[in-house]
Parts: structure tokens; C-alpha cells; sequence
């Protein structure tokens, strides 16, 4: 593995440029004024010709509001496909900036809103254009792969964008064409796909603050307090979570992972916003977050992204009255071509290789 070179940033470089929000308090409402809400939010979005596309990080009431919707719900993967579907001229997207990003690239023709234009992820804050550009000439033979959860500037520079959903197919695909890889943002990810596949890869340092809180002492003492129970880790911790972990995977793996697995209790190393399709999936199951700080310690993002979290109802609304450019997605037309790229090859392989990011359950 080549980690660093001298158009690398380090990784507490990166992490030091990072600032996390805090969490906004999510309002208390009764179930009549929630129902109402969402009944006025579900009339403007039919007015305006507009459906809604969530991830499974959103808060719990946006998940089920989508599906009532006919929207969707799932993960980076299947959001993007989401959208070149969809027969509405409006795509709301709950979720971070990069999601809306790619939802644009891919449907220029059409409105993309967020509630909060705001709602960046650390791995995209992490991985400046520029910075991102150097790293890559001064590796012309390498394959450029980047993760989902950059700027479009970043992948107008790639060869191929991937998600957690279909990363490893991708790369081992690259390894027999014997190719190089050169893989940002996020160094955990990278990690484990070079662990998986063998391959030798050049790594960006960038991080999620999310998965990177997850502590490996503390998931040993859990696990041996709950020695029935499965561990389910996102790729994005770090390698000695995902080497405690039974099962290591995209947010639609995990979630399949509930409700087929025979056990019937999970630790789980991810963004807390998926117990909410977790529960739905797997009723009865008992689902326990990994721990993110040790004994005294504090955690900054407690198994929860601040940027996830500032996607809520009453700003859907608001968004929905007063839709401006505020909320809209927009991308420089010469980028948005450029980093049409490397998103199709990644639909067209997905496709051709039947991997979806959308949860196949009954539920
Ligand atoms: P998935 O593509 O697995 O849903 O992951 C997206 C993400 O941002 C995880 O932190
Ligand atoms: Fe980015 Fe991490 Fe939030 Fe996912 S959970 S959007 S990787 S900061």
C-alpha cells in the first residue's frame, strides 16, 4: 500500500480542516401535527411535480414519508438510479450535498431541491478539487476511482465513481484488466477494499467523522456482553471495527443482513438513522449501536450525521413554499459533462452485473 507521496495531505491535515455542526434539535410535535404536516408537504410535492428520494440516514419520518410517497428510500447507489427514473420533473433529496450532486449530473434536465444546500459529508469536505487534481497528475498511470461522496469537480477528474454497493466488484474488475488504482476520499474504505481485493492502491487520507468514532475496546466489551449477537459494520469505520465485524457492507447490505440473518440481536457500526428500516425490515430483532466514545470520553457525531440530520420535516415544508435557488442544485454545464463519466460506467457495470442498492425485502 502507498499511502503518502508529496501532493498528500495527512489524514489529521484533512481532519483538521473539518468543522462538524451540532445536531439540530429535532422539534417536538404531536402525531396529529406530524400527520398534518406531512399531508401538506405530500399536496405541495404533487403540485409541484416533485418526488422525494432518501437515504436510510434520514430521520425516520422522511424514510416513511418518501415511501408513502412512491419515492425511495435507499442507499447511495440506488438513489442515483432513482432519479434517471423517476417520471416527476422534480427531485427532492434528503440526504447530503454530494447525493443531490449526482442526482443533477445525471438528470440535467430536471429540478434537484435540497432542504439545506448545507448538508456536506467530511469525506467531500476532506478532498478539495485541487488538491485532488495534483495527487492525480502526478500519478497519470493510475486509474482514478473515486467514492460517491465527493464534489462533482472531484468527479469530472475520475476515471470511475463507485459506492459502498458495488466498490469491490469494481476494483477487482480494474485488477484484471490490471490496472493501478488511485482511490479517494475515503482512506478506511480504500483500506479495506485493497485488504478484499489485493490490489495495490494509492490512498486520499479523508475520513468519515461519523464511522471513524467507533471504538474498537469498547466493541469488544459489548460483543462479550452480547455474545449472541451479530456485528454489522459500514466500510467507512476503521479496519479494527470492520476485523471485529460479521458482516461489512453498503447500508442496503446491513439492512439485508437484519433480516435474514438467523440471529436476533445486532451491534451495529453505522449511522443510527438505519434502525428505522431495520426495525421495518425486522420487527421483532434487537438492534444495539457500536459504541463511539470509551469510558469519560465525549463523541462529536455519536453514531449520527450532523449533516444527515439536517434534513426534517418542517424545512421540507419550508423548502417546499419557498423553493428558490437557495435550494437548487446547479453545476458548472463543462463539469457536470465531465463527471457524467465515470457515474454512467458505474450504472452501465452495476447494470450489467445485476447489483442494486435498493433493499430486495418484502417489506
Ligand atoms: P451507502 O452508499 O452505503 O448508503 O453509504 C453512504 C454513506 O454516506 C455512508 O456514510
Ligand atoms: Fe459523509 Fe459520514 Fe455523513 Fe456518510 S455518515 S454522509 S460519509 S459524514
Amino acid at each position: 500500500m502507498s499511502d503518502m507521496n508529496e501532493f498528500h495531505l495527512s489524514a489529521e491535515a484533512i481532519r483538521g480542516t473539518i468543522k462538524v455542526p451540532a445536531h439540530p434539535v429535532k422539534p417536538d410535535i404531536t402525531a396529529e401535527e406530524k400527520k398534518a404536516l406531512k399531508e401538506r408537504i405530500k399536496k405541495l410535492m404533487r403540485e409541484q411535480d416533485a418526488t422525494l428520494v432518501a437515504h436510510y440516514y434520514t430521520d425516520g419520518d422522511i424514510q416513511e414519508l418518501a415511501e408513502e410517497m412512491g419515492g425511495c428510500v435507499a442507499d447511495s447507489l440506488e438513489m442515483a438510479r432513482f432519479g434517471t427514473t423517476a417520471k416527476e420533473q422534480t427531485l427532492v433529496v434528503s440526504g447530503v450535498r454530494f447525493m443531490g450532486e449526482t442526482a443533477k449530473i445525471l438528470n440535467p434536465e430536471k429540478r434537484v431541491l435540497m432542504p439545506d444546500l448545507g448538508a456536506t459529508c467530511s469525506l467531500d469536505e476532506g478532498c478539495p478539487a485541487d488538491a485532488f487534481t495534483a495527487f492525480c497528475d502526478a500519478h497519470p498511470d493510475h486509474t482514478v476511482v473515486v467514492y460517491a461522496n465527493t464534489s462533482a469537480a472531484v468527479k469530472a477528474r475520475a476515471d470511475w465513481m463507485v459506492t459502498s454497493g458495488i466498490a469491490l466488484p469494481i476494483v477487482k474488475h480494474l485488477k484484471e484488466q490490471g490496472e493501478k488504482v488511485l482511490w479517494a476520499p475515503d482512506q478506511h474504505l480504500g483500506r479495506y477494499i485493497e485488504k478484499v481485493t489485493g490490489v495495490d492502491m494509492l490512498l486520499w487520507q479523508g475520513s468519515c467523522v461519523v464511522h471513524e468514532e467507533f471504538k474498537s475496546v469498547a466493541l469488544e466489551r459489548i460483543r462479550r456482553l452480547h455474545p449472541d449477537a451479530a456485528v454489522l459494520a459500514h466500510p467507512e469505520s476503521p479496519e479494527h471495527i470492520l476485523d471485529q465485524a460479521d458482516v461489512v457492507g453498503s447500508t442496503t447490505k446491513l439492512i439485508e443482513a437484519v433480516a435474514t440473518r438467523k440471529e436476533e440481536k445486532f451491534i451495529i457500526a453505522t449511522d443510527d438513522g438505519i434502525f428505522w428500516k431495520m426495525h421495518q425490515v425486522a420487527p421483532g430483532k434487537e438492534l444495539i449501536s457500536a459504541p463511539t466514545a470509551g469510558e469519560g470520553a465525549t463523541c462529536e457525531s455519536c453514531a449520527h450525521c450532523p449533516w444527515m440530520a439536517m434534513n426534517s420535516l418542517q424545512n421540507l415544508e419550508e423548502m417546499l413554499l419557498n423553493p428558490g435557488p437557495q435550494h437548487e442544485i446547479n453545476i458548472d454545464e463543462s463539469i457536470r459533462e465531465r463527471a457524467m463519466l465515470p457515474i454512467r460506467r458505474m450504472l452501465d457495470f452495476a447494470d450489467s452485473h445485476g447489483i442494486s442498492g435498493k433493499y430486495q425485502g418484502n417489506a
